[in-house]
């Protein structure tokens, strides 16, 4: 049943509507703008003209820092209270209770599924996890080092001209059909990047084992005739997917809504996400934290490091976030996921360096008046490093998670009556009308 008020707690569609009432100083004229959901339209503000040559007011944000974009009903965040919630639902009571695919289906569909409808939508994923033949020829394309998410990226892309009936956007069964498919190949895309970059023969799904079993599988397969994932493993990971599934707006999701508001297919605008996502502000964070964290070395070193930071010299990676001026929820969980996860793997050394790290950073004036606290790709590379992933997988490893988030986005787009091609304003400050002078005279 859908909510009847926004979680802010203000009232939804059947609110009364209020208004701002805005003074141009320049005219003296004043205009009532409509307040709805906590917003104003900005296209209401185009009224506000000095005479009639005038465009009209528009607002100027660049990287949207108070700009909302879209409505949505998918993902619902609390930055100053540390929540986060898929369409309702706590992130710790779909880590501690559901899988990812459970997860994604409610993320796509808006429900949590029955019993029926997950087997359908497990057995439609699990039927899709396979890649056509030529993928593999396009990957042997890649240099032995090429940066698994740079061939990850470029494959989501290719898969584009696989299947051109995805350009069908408006047809729901073509566009669940993606959405099986996407879902369902892009664990093998990167683990067939992974092989390719240490020289093993690709491996093929098996569909008798879990979304995450299956992925270790065609990870970390040698010559047994049939992988035995370990448990431990296969649920910490499928754990750290559900974390990763979605974020609402953020510059991936923005990337995805952005590219995908062209109506070209879905694999180019899930490219344009991944790409967004490869970012070391964003998905590409979690790799950096233990390139920084090698960096570092040792505890001893923490304090020097943080004097450099604090000098500008650099950014802590996995700190800070655009929303969560609080601990970031999923940090919360990943740490506590730590210890199981290292129970069988045996302890990542540099947890104590991490752990040492946090406990300056949130003593530290710098970072607290910052609102500075560990992000969800702190912890999550340090599990993923003592699983035995390589740190250039790891935003891979984000993007397969992320990959539901993004597809249950781009259908909201899509269904949205209010959403048109996105093609923002801009403020122009160049030159004014000026004439070419020939060659010879420059
Ligand atoms: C993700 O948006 C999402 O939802 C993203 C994500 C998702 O699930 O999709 O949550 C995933 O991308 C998490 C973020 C991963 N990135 C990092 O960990 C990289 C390090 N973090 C920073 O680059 C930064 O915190 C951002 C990019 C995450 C947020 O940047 P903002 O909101 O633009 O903030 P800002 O850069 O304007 O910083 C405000 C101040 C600045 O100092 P002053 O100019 O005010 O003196 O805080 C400082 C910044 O210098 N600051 C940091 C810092 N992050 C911000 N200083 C040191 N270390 C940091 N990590």
């Amino acid at each position: 049943m859908e909510p009847t008020t926004a979680p802010s707690g203000q009232q939804k569609d059947t609110r009364t509507v209020d208004t701002l009432t805005i003074t141009d100083n320049r005219t003296g004229k004043q205009y009532e703008i409509p307040i709805d959901n906590g917003t104003v339209k900005a296209i209401d503000l185009r009224q506000i003209k000095v005479d009639a040559e005038d465009f009209g007011m528009m607002t100027y944000d660049p990287a949207f820092m108070n700009t909302a974009s879209c409505k949505s009903k998918i993902t619902f965040i609390d930055g100053d209270k540390g929540i986060l919630r898929y369409r309702g639902y706590p992130i710790d009571e779909l880590a501690e209770r559901c899988s990812y695919l459970e997860t994604a289906y409610l993320l796509i569909h808006g429900e949590l599924p029955n019993k029926a409808q997950l087997e359908e939508w497990t057995n439609n994923i699990t039927t899709h996890t396979f890649v056509h033949e030529n993928i593999k020829k396009f990957m042997d394309g890649f240099h032995y080092d090429a940066n698994p998410m740079g061939m990850f990226v470029s494959t989501i892309a290719a898969l584009s001209t696989f299947y051109p009936s995805a350009k069908k956007i408006h047809d729901p069964q073509e566009r669940m059909l993606t959405i099986y498919r996407l879902i369902g190949k892009v664990p093998t895309l990167a683990a067939f990047a992974y092989r390719h970059s240490i020289g093993m023969p690709y491996v093929h799904p098996d569909n008798e084992l879990t979304y995450a079993e299956n992925f270790l599988n065609m990870m970390f397969k040698v010559a047994e005739p049939k992988y035995k994932p370990n448990a431990v493993l296969a649920k910490a990971l499928d754990i750290l997917f559900i974390l990763h599934a979605d974020h609402e707006q953020n510059c991936s999701a923005n990337a995805m809504r952005s590219v995908g508001s062209s109506h070209v297919d879905p694999y180019s605008a899930a490219a344009a996400a991944a790409a967004a996502l490869y970012g070391p502000l964003h998905g590409g964070a979690n790799a950096e934290v233990l390139y920084m964290l090698d960096e570092i070395g040792s505890k001893d070193k923490i304090p020097a490091f943080i004097r450099e930071v604090k000098d500008g010299k650099g950014k802590l990676m996995g700190f800070g976030h655009r929303v969560y001026k609080n601990y970031d929820p999923r940090a919360k969980i990943i740490k506590k996921l730590a210890d199981q996860v290292f129970e069988v793997t045996g302890r990542n050394p540099k947890l104590d360096i991490a752990l040492e790290l946090e406990r300056i950073a949130l003593e530290d004036d710098y970072f607290v008046k910052r609102k500075l606290y560990p992000n969800v790709d702190f912890y999550s590379g340090l599990i993923y490093q003592a699983m035995k992933f390589p740190v250039d997988m790891f935003p891979v490893l984000f993007a397969i998670g992320r990959m539901s988030g993004w597809l249950a986005q781009w259908q909201e787009l899509l269904l949205d009556p209010e959403q048109k091609i996105a093609r923002p304003r801009q403020v122009y400050l160049g030159y004014d009308k000026r004439e070419v002078v020939s060659l010879s005279k420059r």
